[in-house]
Parts: structure tokens; C-alpha cells; sequence
């Protein structure tokens, strides 16, 4: 007996240790990056379960408390997993893809508002759906066969009208509202991810359909965002400001996730429009967003992530990732950055290579050369991240560098220019106060303080504003 419990804890020991083994790739390998991106992909999908009964289709568990993780997250997780198909092929999630994007878009209206996730409905949490569909528009990833489902293209319609129906001209000159009920907090911030996250749709439109109108309000929305002093002349971009102070009361905080969504949608818009105007905005974009997110060449989510300790939350965990992807698409569509992207992205991605385990365990920090055991906030946003990373350094293959699609070159998603808009009941509570809808709006406005960018605002101090 005692031999062999000492056999078996030599056994254990050395499975332990095993199981702290780095992940192994070769990054000049495109066989070796595609079998990682596979274990980290499995490794994500062990915090999603919206596959079996009972479980609601499309979400990752949450919102807080019920759960780590806020609806949007979700929708960004989608995006991630077409994006992985998209440069590897792999086609097991594509059924449960299609399933939660359908699921989530909520019909009848099918513009990603469904009732359950009102109090934590912002521009920005509806658009990342949004973008999700978009792209699978873009990437020809398989449609729904549903005989009443929307195609991916008439849900990023959808997301743009209710969207571009709510730019708000009363307070600072324009602009979208971060939060879509006026009860949540944060509906008095005009925040720059709101308002980047349409002028992303609303570019991607533009070149998807050559429809002018989309592109006007992307050129409007960069301007707006630019006049209001959230560009900054030197391409820094910063959070947002207030509407009881003109907008001027400007949260200087820089998250990269802002800088992504509109560096992908400027790139797009030079894509479309050829404009120099457009070439320049990207290139000062990219030159700032390397100088700023990538010191040393590998991605640091800065305003959080600080030399002696993280202070990130489970939204920012998944921040990485979002960059990743988005200097991909831009390395593609304006293909002037491709060598300085290939480069910075394959320096980056050995950092995330650097900090995941065998078993596909990815970490949070990247420039570390090892695994950080960062657990407790999203670990599902570290596995986006290092999925993303992987998955996109195979960018340079042929079904890619032909560009996302459109409607002229073999996009095949059914669009409609006035879904989203019509007789539906809109999720803002300025509707007569029922009975048991004051609860309800309480309960709205504590639980945003934890929706996306709200615990930015609130960790950056900002939120001591309202
Ligand atoms: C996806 O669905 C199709 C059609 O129902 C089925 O043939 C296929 O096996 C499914 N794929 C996976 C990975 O479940
Ligand atoms: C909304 O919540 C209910 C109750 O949990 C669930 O059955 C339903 O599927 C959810 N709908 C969406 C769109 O998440
Ligand atoms: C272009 O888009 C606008 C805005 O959604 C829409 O009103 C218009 O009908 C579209 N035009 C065409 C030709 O589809
Ligand atoms: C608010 O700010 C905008 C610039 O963003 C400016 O054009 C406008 O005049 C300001 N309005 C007031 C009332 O100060
Ligand atoms: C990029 O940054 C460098 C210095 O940081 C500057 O000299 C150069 O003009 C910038 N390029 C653009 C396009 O902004
Ligand atoms: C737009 O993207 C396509 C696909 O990568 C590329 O061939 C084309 O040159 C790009 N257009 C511009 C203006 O850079
Ligand atoms: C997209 O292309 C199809 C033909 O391939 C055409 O029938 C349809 O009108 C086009 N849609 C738009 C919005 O241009």
C-alpha cells in the first residue's frame, strides 16, 4: 500500500507540475498556431453553458451577482468566435453562434434589446452585438436557416436605426448617451464607446451596401466625438464627459477598448472612401495606439493594469482581445499599416503566448513570460483575449486579404434598411409608472454601476460626478 500511494504521489507531483507546463507554439507554424488557438478556444467555452437545458442561449453566467459576467461580454465573445472560425476554419462553435445571436437579437425586433438586460442597456453593450453580426456579414460565416431569422446584415441595421434615433442633439451638441433607459446611471454620460461603436457600424455599412447615408453618419459621429475633445489632436482618446456640464467635464481616462472600435472604423472608412482625411486619422491612431497600449511590443491595458498590481475589472480582463482583432481588420483594409501591425501583433502575441498553461489557462499579463494565476475577474475575458490574439496572427492568407465582403463581392446576408424601426415598445422607462416599476428602477440603477464602462467611470473617479 504505501509503495503505492508513494507511486501515485510522484504521479500526482509530476501531473501538478505538468499541468503548469507552458503552451506550447511555434508562431512561424500556421498547423502549430491553429492547434493552440483549438485548446484555448475549448478552454473559453468551459465558461459559457447556454448550451444546456435551462440555461438561456448567447450569455456568458451573470449579470453580477448571479454571475461574473455583464450581457455584452457575450456578444463580444460571438464576435471573437466568428472571428476564429474566420482565420482558421475550425467549425465547432458556428451552430451555437448562429443559435445566440439569433436568440439575443430578440424578435420580433431583432435589434439586440431584449427586456431582460435593460438595466445594463448602453449604446455600447447593444452595439457589441451588433458588431458581432456584422462581422459574420462580413466574413460569409454561415446564415440562420430559421424561416423568420434576420440576416446578420438587417440586425447591424437594426443596431444602427435605434442607435442613430437616439443621437441626441439637446446636450453638447450632439452625440449618443452612453446608457439607453434614461432610470440607469450613467444616461447622463456621453461617453466615447457609445458613440465609436456606432460610427464602427455605421462605417462598416457604408462599405458593406455603398449606402452614403451610413457613411455621412460615421463622418458625423468622428466629428461629434473629435469636436467634443475626445480625440485628442495628438490621437490619444480619452472616455467621455457629462451633459449637466456641456461635455467639458472630460473623463481623461484611456481604455483601449475605445481606441479599437475606432481605429477599425476609421480604417474602413479610408477603405471606403480612399479619403486622405480618413488615411491620416488611421495612421495617427495607430501610432498612438502602439505608443501608448504596446510599450515594449506587448499589449498593456495601462489605466488598470499597473506596474505592481491589477486593478483591471472582468469587462477590462477582456479589453486585449478587442485590439487584437481590430488592428487585424486594419492591417487588411488599409493594408499602408500591414507590416507595422504584423509586427506589433506577433510581438504581442508571444507575451500571451508566454503567459498561458498547457490546458489553454491564458493569463491577463502579457509581459510577465508567465502564467499570473489571475482567476478571479473573467477568466473568460483572458481566453477571448488569447484566442483573438492567436487566431488573428493568421491574417496573412488569401480568403483574408481579400477584405471583409459586401453585398457586391460574394456577401450573401439578407439586409433590411429599416429594421429595428417601427411600432415596438422601447426599452426606456419614460412610459407611465406602473405598479412594481419603482423597485424595478431602483434595482436598474444599482446594478449599472457594475455594467460595462460604468465601473470604469466610478474607478476613475468620473463616477463621483453624477
Ligand atoms: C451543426 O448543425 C448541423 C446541421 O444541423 C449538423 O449537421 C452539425 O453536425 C452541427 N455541428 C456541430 C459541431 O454540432
Ligand atoms: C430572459 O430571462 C428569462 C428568465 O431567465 C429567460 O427564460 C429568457 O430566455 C431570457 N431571454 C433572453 C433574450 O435572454
Ligand atoms: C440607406 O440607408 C438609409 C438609412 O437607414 C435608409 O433610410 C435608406 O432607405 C437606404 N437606402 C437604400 C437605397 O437602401
Ligand atoms: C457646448 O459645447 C459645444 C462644443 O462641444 C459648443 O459648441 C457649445 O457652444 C457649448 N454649449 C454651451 C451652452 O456652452
Ligand atoms: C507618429 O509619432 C511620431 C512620434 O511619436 C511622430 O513623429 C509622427 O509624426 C506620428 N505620425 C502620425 C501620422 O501622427
Ligand atoms: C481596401 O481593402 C482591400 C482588401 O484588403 C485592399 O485590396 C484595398 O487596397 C483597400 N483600399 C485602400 C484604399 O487601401
Ligand atoms: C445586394 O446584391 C443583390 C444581388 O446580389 C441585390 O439584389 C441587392 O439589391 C443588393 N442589396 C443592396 C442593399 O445593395
Amino acid at each position: 500500500m504505501g509503495w503505492k500511494s508513494s507511486i501515485t504521489a510522484a504521479f500526482l507531483l509530476l501531473a501538478g507540475v505538468d499541468a503548469q507546463a507552458k503552451l506550447q507554439v511555434n508562431l512561424d507554424s500556421t498547423d502549430s498556431i491553429k492547434s493552440a488557438a483549438k485548446v484555448v478556444a475549448a478552454n473559453l467555452w468551459n465558461y459559457y453553458d447556454g448550451y444546456k437545458p435551462g440555461r438561456t442561449p448567447g450569455i456568458l453566467p451573470g449579470p453580477p451577482p448571479g454571475g461574473d459576467y455583464y450581457w455584452w461580454q457575450g456578444g463580444a465573445m460571438w464576435g471573437t468566435l466568428i472571428d476564429y472560425w474566420h482565420y482558421t476554419g475550425d467549425e465547432t462553435y458556428i451552430n451555437e453562434t448562429i443559435r445566440s445571436i439569433i436568440f439575443q437579437a430578440d424578435a420580433p425586433r431583432n435589434a439586440f434589446m431584449p427586456v431582460n438586460w435593460t438595466a445594463s442597456m448602453g449604446n455600447d453593450d447593444q452595439g457589441f452585438w451588433g458588431m458581432a453580426a456584422m462581422l459574420a456579414a462580413e466574413v460569409g460565416f454561415p446564415n440562420p436557416t430559421g424561416a423568420n431569422d434576420p440576416g446578420y446584415l438587417a440586425l447591424a441595421q437594426a443596431v444602427f436605426n435605434t442607435q442613430a434615433a437616439r443621437w441626441d442633439t439637446e446636450f453638447c451638441n450632439g452625440g449618443l448617451r452612453w446608457q439607453v433607459p434614461h432610470t440607469n446611471g450613467g444616461y447622463n454620460y456621453k461617453n466615447t464607446i457609445a458613440n465609436v461603436v456606432f460610427l464602427n457600424i455605421a462605417a462598416r455599412l457604408a462599405r458593406y451596401t455603398k449606402n452614403e447615408t451610413y457613411a455621412h453618419w460615421a463622418e458625423q459621429a468622428w466629428d461629434w466625438t473629435e469636436n467634443v475633445g475626445y480625440i485628442k489632436p495628438d490621437f490619444n482618446v480619452v472616455d467621455g464627459g457629462h451633459t449637466e456640464y456641456n461635455c467639458t467635464d472630460i473623463n481623461e481616462v484611456q481604455w483601449s477598448a475605445n481606441a479599437a472600435v475606432l481605429i477599425h472604423g476609421a480604417a474602413i472608412m479610408y477603405n471606403y472612401t480612399g479619403n486622405t482625411k480618413w488615411r491620416t486619422r488611421t495612421a495617427g491612431l495607430l501610432n498612438q495606439t502602439i505608443e501608448h497600449f504596446f510599450p515594449e511590443g506587448i499589449m498593456v491595458e495601462r489605466a488598470c493594469e499597473l506596474e505592481d498590481r491589477v486593478q483591471c475589472n472582468v469587462d477590462q480582463h477582456s479589453f486585449k482581445g478587442y485590439m487584437h482583432r481590430s488592428l487585424a481588420t486594419v492591417a487588411i483594409v488599409a493594408p499602408f499599416t500591414k507590416s507595422t501591425i504584423l509586427s506589433v501583433l506577433r510581438s504581442s502575441t508571444k507575451g500571451a503566448v508566454n503567459s498561458c498553461l498547457a490546458d489553454g489557462t491564458c493569463g491577463f499579463r502579457w509581459d510577465r513570460n508567465s502564467y499570473d494565476g489571475d482567476k478571479s475577474r473573467g477568466p473568460a475575458g483572458q481566453e477571448m483575449s488569447a484566442l483573438a490574439a492567436l487566431s488573428t496572427l493568421l491574417l496573412d492568407q488569401k480568403h483574408v486579404n481579400l477584405g471583409p465582403l459586401t453585398n457586391d463581392t460574394g456577401g450573401t446576408s439578407k439586409g433590411d434598411a429599416s429594421a429595428g424601426v417601427g411600432d415596438f415598445q422601447e426599452v426606456d422607462p419614460l412610459r407611465p409608472i406602473r405598479a412594481g416599476d419603482k423597485a424595478g428602477a431602483a434595482i436598474v440603477t444599482i446594478l449599472v454601476l457594475g455594467s460595462f464602462l460604468g465601473s470604469l467611470v466610478w474607478m476613475s473617479g468620473g463616477w463621483g460626478q453624477k
